[in-house]
């Protein structure tokens, strides 16, 4: 497996800690939608490593769909209107839906998101997110399945990216821009 870990980013939260973890909010899942029709809905393009990760410890016949957002706004503030840029391949009426989030910020985009799956009339929605940022909180955002709270730094790696960069990192670290070369 991969050690790349470059100077400037300095390493938070390691491989083997989110590997625990997404254990463990796997193994609730499995508890609670043992019987159910369960649609992972991994929102594009930070969550995939997670979803990719989560899903394989989920002890259940899922389906996974995949949305594709854009959050209006500069590279550092979300508007909170969101584009989606890649729509569901199947309908989720009457499914049990899990968002699956990288990091919840200030909450704008998921609780957009939140509003607009539930016009497509699902059964129920809950949300997954790997990281929470409660310092910059805008929205207050229900997190069902939460893997790690974290102070208001920006977040790099294992799927999260600065300008799409490190997102291939297996740990999540923290970015030093003045060190990027
Ligand atoms: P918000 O909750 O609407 O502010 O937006 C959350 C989105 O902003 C996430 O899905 C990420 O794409 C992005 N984001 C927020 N904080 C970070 C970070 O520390 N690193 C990388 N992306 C981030
Ligand atoms: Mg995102």
């Amino acid at each position: 497996m991969s050690t790349f870990s470059p100077p400037e980013v300095r390493p938070l939260i390691s491989r083997e800690r989110i590997a625990e973890r997404v254990s463990e909010l796997a193994a609730q899942i499995t508890r609670e939608y043992n019987g159910r029709s369960l649609v992972l809905l991994s929102v594009l393009k930070g969550s995939f490593i997670f979803t990719a990760d989560l899903a394989r410890e989920i002890a259940l016949p899922v389906r996974v769909e995949f949305l594709g957002v854009r959050s209006y706004g500069d590279d550092t503030k979300s508007s909170g209107v969101v584009q989606i840029t890649q729509d569901l391949t199947r309908p989720v009426e009457g499914d049990d839906i899990v968002i699956v989030e990288d990091i919840i910020d200030t909450g704008l985009t998921l609780s957009y998101l939140r509003e607009q799956l539930l016009s497509r009339n699902p059964a129920s929605i809950k949300i997954a997110a790997l990281l929470h940022k409660p310092a910059r909180k805008q929205r207050d955002v229900d997190i069902d399945y939460l893997g790690f709270t974290i102070d208001d730094v920006f977040v790099v790696g294992y799927g999260l990216d600065y300008a799409e960069r490190y997102r291939n990192l297996a740990f999540l670290g923290v970015l030093d821009p003045s060190l990027i070369k």
